[in-house]
């Protein structure tokens, strides 16, 4: 059929047809949105689930719901490699010359104008180009200690306040928050149980991996009364179905029962995994319905098309060791397994793989799901590993 009308999207953060069932936490979202407006308390919520199931597309639509609701957002996202600092300064600086556009009384937001020049002199990296505004003199000792911990509250603070004089509020979203390094976490939680206990208007919308609430609850004991870590997973058999049969629907076409039941059991309700198998079956089937036939005949390509980029991009960043440690772990079936078998397959002393793990776990690929267990962060990915790695003594 037609791929130009194909109505699937593949990829990372492409809104789907339909955001099917996660109806609970945007209902979650709606409330916490609501309460902070009117400068109730609420739990920030943190979103963590493994590489594909829709981290990034609910945060999207929950900043879509934020600004219906008269929040200015403030988006970044944390990368392994770029200060959080940097990243926040240009939207922050942004968002308060929007605040002091607004009419009113007041002065907090250009008073917030100088608190950034002050924490951009704080900051021990450059930030580009990032001039916060040339007739602004930071304001000094406000954000420029050059300790994170305080110099982010303090920042914080003065834009929250900024924001509430202005009858406004903040959501402040960050996405692939496990890669802030551990001072920055600090930082963020400090920030935010400061905005509770002042009950300013603003607000944390996060989404991670997994390892999210760990990290969270080892920086500060706190953080665990202070945010809601829903998990977001794989889709319910009904709503998997769902996904695949509204959005074809919606333009005359179906799908037979047993094609939908035959994509489940290949995707697992894995929301990635769907829109792959669905985009690829519409481009293959010559007319409706899309039959069970289309399904089979198309996972090869989608199959093909998976370990070319969405596995093969995280494999070809990986060391030989740790595709070694990867594909012992995958030779083990899927699930969870126990590092001390990990260390059997491979025949070597558990205490010697303490810093690879750490590694890995660093960059993404495996998180522990619980003491002495480890698991992938990327559905499917075990048997990825033997497609890749066939053998498990050779290196691919
Ligand atoms: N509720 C849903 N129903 C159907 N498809 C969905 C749903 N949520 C997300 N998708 C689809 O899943 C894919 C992955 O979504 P997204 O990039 O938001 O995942 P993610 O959790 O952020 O992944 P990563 O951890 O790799 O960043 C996209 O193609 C998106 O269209
Ligand atoms: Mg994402």
């Amino acid at each position: 059929m037609d791929p130009i009308s194909n109505p699937f999207t593949p990829g990372a953060g492409s809104p789907p047809p339909e955001i099917v069932g996660r109806e609970g936490v945007l209902e979650q979202a709606r409330i916490l949105l609501g309460r902070i407006r009117q400068k109730r308390p609420e739990k920030s919520i943190l979103l963590t689930g493994l590489r594909g199931v829709g981290k990034t597309v609910l945060l999207n639509e929950m900043e879509r719901m934020a600004s219906r609701d008269g929040y200015h957002t403030l988006h970044v996202e944390a990368l392994e490699d770029k200060p959080l600092g940097a990243l926040l300064v240009p939207p922050m600086r942004k968002l308060l010359f929007e605040l002091d556009r607004i009419a009113g009384a007041g002065d907090k937001a250009r008073r917030g104008l100088a608190v950034l020049k002050s924490f951009l002199n704080g900051l021990k990296v450059k930030v580009g180009e990032v001039e916060v505004g040339l007739d602004i003199e930071p304001e000094r000792g406000a954000a420029d200690s050059g300790d994170l911990e305080s110099d982010l509250p303090n920042l914080f603070l003065a834009v929250a306040e900024a924001a509430d004089e202005r009858q406004s509020a903040v959501a402040l979203l960050v996405d692939e928050m496990q890669y802030l390094a551990p001072k920055e976490l600090s930082a963020v939680i400090v920030a935010m149980h400061k905005m509770q206990q002042r009950q300013l208007p603003m607000l944390l919308l996060g989404a991670g991996l997994p390892i999210l609430p760990r990290l969270a609850g080892e920086s500060k004991s706190y953080a665990e009364r202070l945010f809601s870590f829903p998990e977001i997973g794989p889709l319910s058999e009904p709503d998997a179905i769902k996904a695949l049969k509204e959005p074809t629907r919606a333009v005359g076409v179906a799908f037979e029962e047993q094609a939908l039941v035959e994509v489940f059991r290949l995707t697992q309700g894995y929301p990635y995994f769907l829109q792959e198998w669905g985009y690829q079956c519409w481009n293959r089937a010559v007319s409706s319905p899309i039959t069970l036939q289309i399904v089979q005949d198309a996972t090869a390509t989608v199959i093909q098309r998976l370990d070319q980029n969405f596995f093969r991009v995280r494999f070809d960043r990986l060391t030989p060791g740790e595709k070694r440690y990867l594909r012992a772990m995958a030779g083990l079936g899927p699930g969870a397994r126990r590092t001390s078998d990990i260390a059997d397959a491979l025949g070597v002393r558990i205490t010697s793989l303490g810093p690879l793990r750490a590694r890995l776990i660093q960059k993404g690929m495996i998180y522990s799901p619980a003491h002495g267990d480890m698991a992938f962060t990327v559905p499917l990915f075990n048997e990825f590993m033997l497609r890749a790695m066939p053998d498990a003594n050779r290196l691919a």
